[in-house]
This record gives C-alpha cells, structure tokens and sequence, in this order.
C-alpha cells in the first residue's frame, strides 16, 4: 500500500508519525512509503536518512494522498481535504472532538485515534499516551530545573551547603511517575499524590513519600479506583480534603508538577490560586494539564496555555506540548506505536483487512468510509 507522511504543521509540533527505522520495516513488508519533504528534519531525521531506506521524498498533496496516512496531530481542514475518500486515516485525533471526528467522516475516509485504544496488556505498545507522557513527565523535570534558580542536589561546598530542592508531584499515572524518577537522578527530595489507590506502591517505589489524602467513604474509595486504568472525578469532599493538603505541602515545595487528568473532560483543579500566593517566592510550577482547562488553564487556574506566567514571584509554566520538546525520541516511540497498531489492520499480503472483532480496532476506530462510528 502507499503509505503517506505529512509534515506537521501545528505551532511548536516538531514530532513526525515515521522514523528511517519504521520506515524501512514498512518497505521491508512490501509497502510503498511517502515521505513530505523535511517531514522529519525538526525530530533530526532530514529527508536523505528516509531516502537511503527507500523512501520516496514527496510534496505535502502527495503525502495526504496515500492509502494509508500517518499523522501525529489531527489534520486542519485545508489538509484533511486532501486525504481522498476511502483513505485510511492514523494518529492522535483526539477522540473527544466529534467536530473532527465528523469532519472527518463527511470527507468520506477512515480514521483511527490512536489515544483511544484500551488500557490492556496487548495494547501496551502502541499505547501513544503512555509513550508521549513518558516523555511529557521527564521533560517537566527538566523544565522546571531549567527555571528554578536553585540547585536540585543537596550540594556540600567549600562556600557553604545547598539544600536539596523539594518537588511536590500530583497526579503519578505515566508522566507523574517519570517525573519522580527523573527528578530523583537530580537528587531532589520528592513528594507525590495521586488519587488512585495503586499509585501509592509505585511513589514509594520510587523513592517518593507517598501525600495520602484518606478515603473516607465506600464511594470515595469506589471512586478512586477509577474505570479502564483513567481516574474518575472524586467527590467534592475528597477534593477539598486534597487541596487543603496540597495547600500545606505546596509551602514547603520549590517544584510543584501537576499531572491530573480526567479523559474527556475538564482536569481537575489541584492547586489553587490562593495556594500559589502561598508559595515561596522562586517556586516553579509546571502544570501538564495547561490548555485543557477553562480559558487554557490545567490543574492551576493560573496558568496560561504555553506561556509562562510569573505570580508573587512563583513561575507557572503552561506549556502543552512537552513531548514535542524531545522531538527525536518522541517520534521514534510515536513511529513504533503506530506500526504495532498497523499490524491489526493490514495483512500479511501488506493489503488492508479491519478486523470487525478486535477490542482495539474496534476502540481506535472514529469514522469508517463516511460514517462516524464514534459519538461521545
Ligand atoms: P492520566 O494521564 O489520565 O492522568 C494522570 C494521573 O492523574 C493519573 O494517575 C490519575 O489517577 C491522576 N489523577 C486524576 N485526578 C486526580 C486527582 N484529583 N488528584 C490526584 N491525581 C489525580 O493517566 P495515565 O498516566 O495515562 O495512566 C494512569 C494509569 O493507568 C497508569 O499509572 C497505569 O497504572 C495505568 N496504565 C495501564 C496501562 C496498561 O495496563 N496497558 C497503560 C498505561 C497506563
């Protein structure tokens, strides 16, 4: 099948859907590969790496094309008018916009969302949002290293000692629990909340106290497990307890990263207003969640989606594409999740068969020859 890849055109998108190493893998299966000129070049893949895998390097028209599409960000309307009906459609299209999902269907193709597939063990590797949340999380880290005007290790001098800076971590899924690990190599002292009753095992693991905000009903406790590896919005009461919490333990951090969110719906609001104003002047915040609250704010209704902005001397960082700030590795695992996904979908003649029975198909699948399968 001719496969195409198109550059990413969204502001600050870096990430490519097609690494020379996948790419050579679709050849080797007897695909054809469509390359937009300097697709890769900002994840340090230029156009000579696809071509000595034999890839053929195309316009943008030929790229959207293709049989097969492979994105990483859902299409704008001027590019998705050049995917032609009856094409087949892959990437992150973010299963909770039905405006897309129905743009999508009325240009008659068939489109899979890659952030939709279940929370399984077989789905593990083309998991996109554990693989760019890894990424998001150890990228956080060092962001907030980058403007905090400290040391991170406790440091012993012949000028005198610096002590450890202390981090603060709600919210430890994929990305929460990458940062403790990467903000543990620095040698900060780390604390973490989460509140999924498994999450306390692996903050503890990692070398992280564990900030417990006790159930104190069956139905927080019910709550709080979540449904399909996703929390669920905690009772109102449960939130207050946590955000008086959070209030005392934001005091005493220099890093507070946020990492809290609810799929398809507004994330949860962890660290107040009136707690920042509490917060030693020089703290930073990095809020993970930026840009998917009211007015693009996230877990803090300070922040500002992709800005930083500064309040009583605590910075608050807003940026919502941390992934596409380690471009080279994001695309490399992006690349590899959705050729273990394509796997589901073309046959070993290299010819396309969609399985009507397979969970993951079937969950990934938004729109199918003109009909949108999904409504949320
Ligand atoms: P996510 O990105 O949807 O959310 C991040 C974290 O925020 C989650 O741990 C969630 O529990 C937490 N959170 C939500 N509301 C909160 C609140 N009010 N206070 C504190 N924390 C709150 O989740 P993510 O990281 O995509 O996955 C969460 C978990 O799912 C993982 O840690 C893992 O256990 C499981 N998982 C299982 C997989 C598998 O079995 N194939 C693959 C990936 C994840």
């Amino acid at each position: 099948m001719r496969i195409g890849v198109p550059l990413e055109t969204r502001p600050d998108e870096t990430r490519v859907a097609a690494t020379p190493e996948t790419v050579k893998k679709l050849i080797s299966q007897g695909h054809q590969v469509l390359i937009q000129k300097d697709a890769g070049v900002k994840a340090s893949q230029p156009d000579a790496a696809y071509e000595a895998v034999g890839a053929s390097i195309v316009d943008a028209a030929q790229a959207f094309s293709a049989e097969i599409v492979l994105k990483v960000r859902a299409p704008e309307a001027h590019e998705l008018k050049q995917i032609p009906s009856g094409s087949v459609l892959i990437g992150m299209l973010d299963p909770f916009d039905q405006h897309n999902i129905d743009a999508m269907a009325a240009q008659g193709i068939t489109a899979f969302s890659l952030e939709a597939a279940p929370r399984t063990t077989r789905a593990q590797s083309m998991d996109v949002l554990s693989s760019q949340a890894n990424i998001a999380g150890y990228k956080a880290v060092l962001v907030a290293a980058n403007e905090y005007q400290r040391f991170m290790p406790m440091l012993m001098t012949a000028a005198g000692t610096v002590k450890a800076a202390r981090i603060l971590i709600l919210g430890a899924g994929v990305a929460g629990l990458q940062a403790i690990a990467t903000a543990k190599r620095l040698g900060a002292v780390i604390e973490a909340s989460d509140v999924r009753p498994a999450a306390k095992e692996q903050i503890e693991s990692l070398g992280a106290k564990f900030v417990d905000v006790p159930y104190e009903t069956d139905e927080e406790r019910e709550i709080a497990k979540g449904a399909g590896g996703y929390a669920r919005p905690m009772p109102e009461a449960w939130m207050k307890r946590q955000a008086a919490l959070v209030a005392e333990r934001a005091q005493q951090a220099d890093i507070v990263i946020t990492t809290a969110l609810i799929p398809g719906r507004k994330p949860p609001v962890l660290l107040q207003s009136d707690t920042v104003a509490r917060m030693k002047p020089g703290s930073v915040v990095i809020d993970l969640a930026a840009g998917r609250g009211d007015n693009g704010s996230g877990n803090c209704p300070l922040t500002e989606a992709d800005k930083i902005v500064e309040k009583n001397g605590v910075k608050i960082i807003g940026y919502t594409n941390l992934a596409s700030m380690v471009a080279a590795d994001a695309s490399a695992l992006y690349a590899r999740n959705l050729i273990d996904f394509m796997k589901l979908i073309v046959n070993a003649e290299a010819k396309l068969l969609i399985p009507a029975d397979d969970d993951i198909v079937t969950a990934c699948l938004m729109c199918r020859d003109g009909q949108a399968v999904r409504k949320n």
